[in-house]
């Protein structure tokens, strides 16, 4: 028996994330900018994600028919090939490096996945789909760091990749002093169902 149950509610979206090795290309493009901006709140290299939907604040039970829709919807699509590419900011306050490569597929499963979440009965605001992923946020006094911090990854090209898994993603916002936390609730693999075609493993006879 577990006597310390879970939190009644969770904080959860869902996303992608690049492998480390397309994560360890970036982080060394970024390296003069984390020596020149020190006070933007860079976040981790080991949370870096694509959110395709954010779904606030959810109560626990509302999590494993969600389980269920993702999973299926990862098995029986192939994985999307893409690349992180360039830089940009929001309000010159969020810093946030660009996604390149199957960005109609991007849309499509971003579609997919909150038209799947609507369908577990699950309310949440919906903002348009710019891919991108953030990278660091200015302080509340700074508007100064962002736009140059952005123009210096303007030439950055990574190598593409396969988003290999659709990450069911909870958070820990509002639940105490320290540093945002995100943890993998689950993760499905992509295309475990996709027997054939270019993008399956060939069968071996
Ligand atoms: P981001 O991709 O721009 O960083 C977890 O908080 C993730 O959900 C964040 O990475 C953030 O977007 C996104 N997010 C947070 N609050 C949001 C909101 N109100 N609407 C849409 N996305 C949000």
């Amino acid at each position: 028996m577990d006597d310390h149950p879970g939190p009644p509610t969770l904080r959860v979206f869902v996303a992608l994330a690049p492998p480390d090795d397309a994560k360890d290309e970036l982080a060394r493009a970024l390296e003069p900018a984390y020596a020149a901006y020190p006070r933007l709140r860079w976040n981790r290299i080991e949370d870096w994600h694509i959110t395709l939907a954010f779904l606030g604040e959810l109560p626990a039970t509302a999590v494993p028919p969600l389980r269920t829709v993702l999973a299926g919807r990862a098995a029986s699509h192939p994985a999307l090939r893409l690349a992180l590419r360039g830089g940009g900011h929001f309000d010159e306050r969020l810093l946030w490096s660009g996604i390149g490569g199957d960005l109609e597929g991007l849309h499509v499963l971003a579609a997919d996945v909150r038209a799947l979440v609507r369908s577990c009965g699950i309310e949440f605001a919906e903002r348009p789909l710019r891919p991108h992923l953030t990278l660091a946020r200015a302080r509340r006094d700074d508007t100064v760091s962002v736009p140059p911090a952005a123009a210096g990854l303007a030439g950055f090209a990574g190598r593409p990749w396969r988003a290999e898994r659709l990450h069911l993603v909870g958070s820990n916002t509002g639940r105490g002093p320290g540093p945002i936390r995100y943890r993998d609730i689950e993760a499905w693999p992509f295309g475990t169902a996709v027997r054939a075609g270019g993008d399956s493993a060939p069968a071996t006879t």
